[in-house]
């Protein structure tokens, strides 16, 4: 059951939520079974299960909970417009999978013994042709095969073309970090859209391959470097109340700390802050944390989005600039409590000796962070890879300063 949960981290909530309460069931009732009383431990077990499933129940009806637990046993719930030719191809090739696959082995299986070689047993002359049998055989497949190839055909030309005036956001992927631009100018980790809008991303990569995904909309595609790649949605509901817009959201430290927290809590918070995305390519060591949300908005809300985040980006002290600087680009591989990630920590490093993996060193000050961040492959501190990109014309002067200042604040 933990197998199955992490296979399909992707489902929808309840989906999980069904798998871990069984799961508990089936532990509750095997541990009572070794303790001797087999018919008490089935019935144990299958209060248990009762148990869970109310629990699930009363997480559907949850009023907090703003993304319904729609989902199936294969998929999370529909979210965008287009996600249903997506999944009626996908149920189609899965049902039609097993009908196949239970309907040859059943075959198999029943020749196998019927005709086996046995003490008496003669061959039995078979036929070598049949016009009719094979005219069947030969028709109704293609013409299956023909159905699910418009089916997906009209899909994924549906998938490739954007509605015109569609909403356009600017994506950048690195190791390991997503980056949204939004044609105003403001930058976030976090993609917020206006609900019933149609919006186009124009993506691409600063380092190698990345994969946006986000299984709810039924939207995948690679992020390349050296080439921009587009994909399009429209999202039909908010995943916000009108009131939670904005000021309440939870701050990207809270919702960092929800993702590792335990598994109903989890998945409770990160629906509430929207849509999940992934990079589904891997990419390096921490592929997985590559990772950020949806956030659907509300008629206006996007807009007012739009407002304060400029008008906070515009007016940010250095320090806060540099924070969030940090939580959208640095994080990844940066910690500010001591210890080492991918890179070495930001924390009371500033004015400390850095010793390179050339031998050379030198005192970390202002000049050494500019020259880190515009040109990091110059001076690769020794015991860490030398992976970072480099933020050169990504960083304007004002958040260099920032990152500076922040790394500066850290004692
Ligand atoms: Cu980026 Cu995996």
């Amino acid at each position: 059951m933990t197998r199955l949960t992490s296979q399909m981290s992707w489902m929808s909530g309840e989906v999980l939520a069904q798998a871990d309460t069984a799961g508990a069931g089936q532990a509750a009732g095997n541990a009572a079974a070794a303790a001797g009383d087999g018919a008490a431990a089935v019935a144990d077990g299958a209060a248990a299960v009762a148990n869970g499933a109310a629990a699930v129940a009363d997480m559907a009806r949850d009023p907090n909970l703003l993304i319904p637990n729609d989902g199936s046993f294969w998929l999370p719930g529909e979210a965008s417009v287009g996600a249903g030719n997506v999944d009626w191809l996908f149920h189609a090739l899965v049902w039609l999978s097993i009908v196949c696959f239970v309907g040859i082995t059943i075959a198999v299986v029943y020749f196998t013994v019927k005709y086996r070689a046995r003490p008496g047993h003669k061959p039995q002359p078979s036929a070598h042709h049949n016009d009719v049998v094979e005219t069947i055989w030969t028709v109704i497949p293609a013409l299956i095969c023909v159905a699910l190839f418009v089916g997906g055909w009209r899909g994924y030309v549906d998938l490739s073309t954007p509605p015109k005036h569609a909403l356009e956001v600017q994506v950048t992927a690195r190791k390991w970090s997503w980056e949204f631009v939004h044609p105003n100018g403001v930058k976030d980790s976090v993609l917020h859209v206006p609900a019933g809008r149609s919006v186009r991303l124009v993506m691409k990569s600063e380092d190698v391959i990345h994969s946006f995904f986000v299984p709810d909309f039924r939207i995948k595609k690679d992020v390349v470097p050296r080439r921009y790649t587009q994909v399009w949605f429209k999202a039909e509901q908010p995943t916000i109340t009108p009131d939670q817009e904005i000021g309440d959201l939870p701050t990207d430290e809270q919702v960092k700390v929800a993702f590792v927290g335990d598994k109903a809590n989890k998945t409770k918070i990160a629906s509430q802050q929207g849509r999940r995305l992934f990079c589904t390519e891997y990419c390096g060591r921490d592929h997985s944390m590559m990772k950020t949300r949806v956030v659907v908005h509300n008629p206006g809300g996007y807009d007012r989005y739009l407002a304060f985040k400029q008008e906070e980006q515009d007016q940010m002290p250095p320090l806060e600039r540099g924070q969030d600087v940090y939580a959208r680009l640095c994080f990844a591989c940066h910690t500010v409590d001591g210890s080492a990630r991918v890179g070495p920590s930001f924390a009371g490093v500033f004015g400390t000796e850095r010793t390179f993996v050339d031998g050379t060193s030198v005192i970390m000050d202002e000049n050494y962070i500019r020259e880190s961040l515009v040109n990091p492959q110059g001076q690769v501190v020794q015991g860490y890879p030398p992976s970072m990109p480099s933020f050169q014309g990504q960083l304007s002067e004002k958040e260099i300063d920032g990152v500076i200042t922040y790394i500066k604040s850290l004692k």
